[in-house]
Order: C-alpha cells, then sequence, then structure tokens
C-alpha cells in the first residue's frame, strides 16, 4: 500500500486550500465535509470536492474524502454525489464516527452499485475513524467488515467526549496530555484500535494535534503513536506535514542497524545457531521479522 505517514484533512467548502494542499508534502489530502465544514456550507462542499477532484493536478497524491457520519442527514449524499461525481479520482472515503459494522456495509453497498453504474475500473477503498465508546467496543468487527477497508483512524477529540474524559487543551486534539496522566493517556484506545488494524492486515492512523505551531509536542505525540504501531497521523495544518513525514520514515540509523542484524542472523544460521549477540543484545527470529519489516518500509519509501 502506498504510505499514509501524513493526511492533511483539508476543509471541503475552502478551494484556496485545496491548492495549497496539492502542493504539500502530505502522503494524502483528505478534503473534509465533516466537522471542519459549517452546517451552512455543507453542500458547497460536496460541489467544490468533485469541481477540486476533477480540476486539480493532484499528482502522486493519495486523495480521500471524508463524509459525514451516518446518523447525518448529510452521509448518504456526500457519498451519492462525490462518488458519483469524481469517484473514478478517488482513492477513498472516510467514513467518521464509526459506530457499527453496518455502516460499513452501508457505504460498501453503496461504492458497489455507483462504481457498476458508472464503469469506474477503480475500486474506492474505505477508512473507518474510531471515535466513540461503542464503535471502539465493536472495532474488531468493524475491521472486518469489508474487504474495502483499508485503514482503522482514531478520533481523540469525539473519543475523549464519548466517554467523557477531561479536555486539557483548547482544541482536544491530543496536546499537554503528559501534564494530566502518567505517561500516554490514549494508549488502551489507540493500541486497540491497532490492533484490530493490525488483525486485519491493514494500516493504523492516529489523531491530529491540535496546537499546530508546537512543533515539539507535535513530534512527541507522532514519535509515540509509531512506537504503538500507528502508520502515520492525521495533520491539520501544512506546517505539521514535514514532522510528521520525518518520525513515521525509518532513519538511516534504523536501517543500518536492520541491515546488521539480518547480516549477523545469516552468519548465526550458517552456524547452526537462531540466536545470536549483537552489540551486546540477543537477536533472534522475532528480531529479525522486525528489521525485515523495517528494510521493506524504508524500500517502499525509495530510501534503500
Ligand atoms: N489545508 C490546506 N491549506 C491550509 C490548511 C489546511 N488544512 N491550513 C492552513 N492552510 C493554509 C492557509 O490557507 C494559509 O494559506 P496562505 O498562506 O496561502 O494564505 C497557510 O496555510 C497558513 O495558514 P495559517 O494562517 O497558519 O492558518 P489559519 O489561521 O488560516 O488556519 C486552521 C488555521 C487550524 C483553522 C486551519 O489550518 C484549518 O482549517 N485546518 C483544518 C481543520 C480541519 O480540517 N479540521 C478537521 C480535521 S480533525
Ligand atoms: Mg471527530
Amino acid at each position: 500500500m502506498k504510505p499514509r505517514r501524513s493526511i492533511l484533512s483539508v476543509p471541503g467548502h475552502v478551494e484556496k486550500m485545496h491548492h495549497k494542499a496539492a502542493q504539500c508534502a502530505a502522503d494524502v489530502i483528505m478534503l473534509d465535509m465533516e466537522d471542519s465544514v459549517p452546517a451552512d456550507a455543507k453542500e458547497e462542499a460536496r460541489k467544490q470536492i468533485i469541481r477540486s477532484l476533477q480540476s486539480i493536478d493532484w499528482g502522486e497524491k493519495t486523495v480521500s474524502v471524508r463524509i459525514n457520519s451516518t446518523d447525518t442527514p448529510y452521509a448518504y449524499r456526500d457519498l451519492l454525489e462525490v462518488a458519483e461525481g469524481a469517484g473514478d479520482r478517488l482513492d477513498s472515503i472516510v467514513i467518521p464516527k464509526v459506530n457499527h459494522p453496518g455502516d460499513i456495509h452501508f457505504a460498501g453497498r453503496m461504492l458497489d452499485g455507483i462504481e457498476m453504474n458508472r464503469g469506474f475500473s477503480n475500486c474506492i477503498a474505505i477508512e473507518a475513524s474510531i471515535e466513540t465508546a461503542i464503535g471502539l467496543d465493536c472495532v474488531s468487527e468493524i475491521a472486518a467488515a469489508s474487504p474495502r477497508l483499508i485503514t482503522l483512524v482514531f478520533g481523540i477529540a469525539d473519543y475523549s467526549a464519548s466517554v467523557g474524559a477531561r479536555l486539557v487543551s483548547i482544541s482536544g486534539h491530543g496536546e499537554k496530555e503528559e501534564e494530566l496522566y502518567p505517561g500516554h493517556r490514549w494508549h488502551f484506545p489507540l493500541s486497540r484500535m491497532v490492533m484490530a488494524a493490525k488483525a486485519n492486515g491493514f494500516m493504523a492512523i492516529d489523531a491530529p494535534y491540535g496546537n499546530f505551531k508546537d512543533t515539539e509536542g507535535l513530534k512527541q505525540s507522532a514519535v509515540m503513536s509509531c512506537a504503538l504501531g500507528c502508520d502515520g497521523k492525521w495533520a491539520i495544518h501544512p506546517g505539521q506535514i514535514e514532522t510528521l513525514n520525518q518520525v513515521f520514515s525509518p532513519s538511516q540509523e534504523d536501517i543500518d542497524r536492520a541491515a546488521k542484524v539480518l547480516s549477523a542472523i545469516e552468519g548465526a544460521e550458517a552456524g547452526g545457531r537462531g540466536a545470536v549477540a549483537v552489540e551486546g543484545r540477543m537477536v533472534d527470529q522475532a528480531t529479525v521479522r522486525l528489521a525485515k519489516q523495517l528494510v521493506a518500509q524504508a524500500r517502499h519509501l525509495k530510501m534503500v
């Protein structure tokens, strides 16, 4: 799958930002119809997104669209109009506040029909945003709901509201968490979601970081979600992309270390051993799997 280290959310009704997004370094551009669009601009956002998908040169970028949640009066029209109008230019649909596998079935069936009706040759993927207590409770069923699914995405602010967690920043998007709770306040929901995503062979994406001027805080938050198995993180501002691309790419040091592990184990196996010591640490078949995964990722990003 193409990398999804940085996913820039772009308000659907603000055309100027669409052009800016097409020029930025994000792996994925997500044109949003949900929470960055006020109720009286929902229709305009749909129309603008169709125009932008049809007319802007997105280059090598992956382009997705976030519809409104299925319990609103907007979702079915978002999906119908955008997929019919420009589905052949679209990589994926993001569904927010997925509470039940039925939300995925609904979108999957609609897309089956639209693709057949329009004769599209591409298959529009689905990304499910897990951002409620019930969504997390049902995450395994949701993750297994459709072969169209390619990611699960953690929605931190809505999840906080859903479980009644205390708000510690203005935006609610992952800031100053360490001041309230030792360690990582979102460790459990994020890890639970990562597990469901990986059990089905797809990517796990972390929520955005709200204080877009705090690069250090963003980096810390991204390093933490990377450590938990996330493959990328949403961004809400172009200024966050470089940090995310860097954190979610292997470093040269990581690549060199992996190469060392792989060559050491080759020597060990030739000598009839499964485990060997490298720089005072034990290296065995589990370490080898990690090293191979890292090299594969580096190769995918054309770093080796
Ligand atoms: N996508 C594309 N371009 C963006 C952008 C985005 N998400 N956020 C900012 N920009 C552009 C601005 O239009 C501006 O362009 P210009 O220099 O050509 O005028 C430039 O980047 C600098 O923006 P800045 O002035 O620093 O930010 P702002 O105060 O205008 O906006 C936000 C701040 C947070 C309101 C804005 O970044 C935003 O709307 N982000 C997306 C919010 C979102 O999608 N939320 C839902 C996801 S959870
Ligand atoms: Mg949300």
